[in-house]
């Protein structure tokens, strides 16, 4: 799709976007709900430049990010970029929530509220604001308009919070880019690496990567696996060739041998896809001998984990995501 458009320049974009948000704001008061993705983090930079410490972004820590996300995302934008920059901590009350449900849907739908009403909690401690600032960005646009894609899941970013934040303006800065001049715009402000760069994550997090009832302990051990594969792909130099790929805690538990005695531990799938839009997606070829680091790591690292598989399916039939 890239190749079919007009390039444009997006280090003009960033001036001119940063210009026209200081005239529009003026002295009022923005809100931004950052979640760290590619989309919400290049907005809340974009606003920070045109009217700094106006802006106040809120990142809500669910205890379902990976391995050394929210320190990453909070040492960023409030230390590097001396953001005005709330971390609210609510992995209890997110697990609390989860407790018990097994059911995909189910989790996406407790999850999805339980954001909202962490968000309006917070907000409210502000006050009113004058602007919203949402991460919408082109492709958005186009998909909501049409009724093509029959709900196989329900996606949820950040849908719900014009409904019970109070203000009077959404701001949507890169609602005409798609997602490849995103990035283009983060990187021409200098933003890092493994933020601009960062692979698709649902926003429900790991929570659709532990299969049936979700516990910290599940989270942490998916968490190393996860960062495991992560690294290991990264050595490899495959990180630029895969949309997104990343490990599930399948249900399954199956019997192995630890240190010379029986284990009764985790079924770990690693997960690696090639992908132009996310609708279709074929798995990836991982040359064997990486494939064999990244399971003797994980088998070897990860103590509650006795197998290791790589799924080799593609959507369809298959979603990306397990559930
Ligand atoms: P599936 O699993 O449906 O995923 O093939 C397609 C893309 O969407 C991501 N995904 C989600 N994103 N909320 C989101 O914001 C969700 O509930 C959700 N479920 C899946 C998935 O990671 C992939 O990039």
């Amino acid at each position: 799709m890239a190749g079919m458009r007009e390039k444009r320049d997006m280090s003009a974009f960033a001036a001119e976007s940063i210009a026209e948000i200081r005239a529009k704001v003026g002295g009022k008061k923005v809100l931004c709900a950052l979640s760290g993705g590619v989309d919400s983090s290049v907005c809340a930079l974009l606003v920070h430049k045109a009217v700094g410490q106006q802006l106040t972004s809120i990142f809500v820590d669910t205890g379902l990010m990976r391995k050394g996300e929210g320190d990453e995302v909070e040492r960023v934008f409030k230390e590097q970029y001396g953001m005005n920059f709330i971390r609210v901590n609510a992995e209890e009350r997110f697990l609390g929530k989860l407790a018990g449900v097994t059911d995909p849907e189910q989790k996406r739908k407790i999850i999805g509220e339980e954001f909202i009403r962490v968000f309006e909690e917070e907000a409210k401690k502000i006050g009113a604001v004058d602007f919203l600032v949402q991460g919408t960005i082109y492709p958005d646009i186009i998909e909501s308009g049409t009724d093509k894609n029959k709900l196989i899941k329900s996606h949820h970013n950040v849908g719900g919070l014009p409904d019970v934040i109070e203000f009077e303006e959404i701001l949507e800065p890169v609602r005409l880019l798609y997602k490849d001049e995103v990035r283009e715009v983060g990187r021409s402000m200098g933003m890092p690496g493994f933020l601009v760069d960062r692979q698709p994550f649902p926003g429900p997090g790991l929570a659709v990567r532990v299969i049936g009832e979700i516990t910290k302990g599940k989270l942490d051990i998916l968490r190393e696996t996860d960062y495991i594969f992560r690294d290991e792909v990264a050595k490899a130099g495959l990180a630029g060739e895969i949309w997104q790929y990343f490990t599930v805690l399948t249900g399954l538990r199956s019997v192995g041998v630890k240190n010379g005695a029986r284990a009764y531990g985790y079924v770990i799938a690693l997960r690696a896809v090639t992908s132009e839009d996310a609708m279709t997606a074929d798995w990836f070829e991982i040359p064997y001998p990486v494939l064999r680091g990244i399971s003797e790591r994980i088998s070897g690292e990860v103590a509650e984990v006795t197998r290791v598989v790589y799924d080799v399916s593609g959507k369809p039939p298959s979603t990306i995501e397990w559930e």
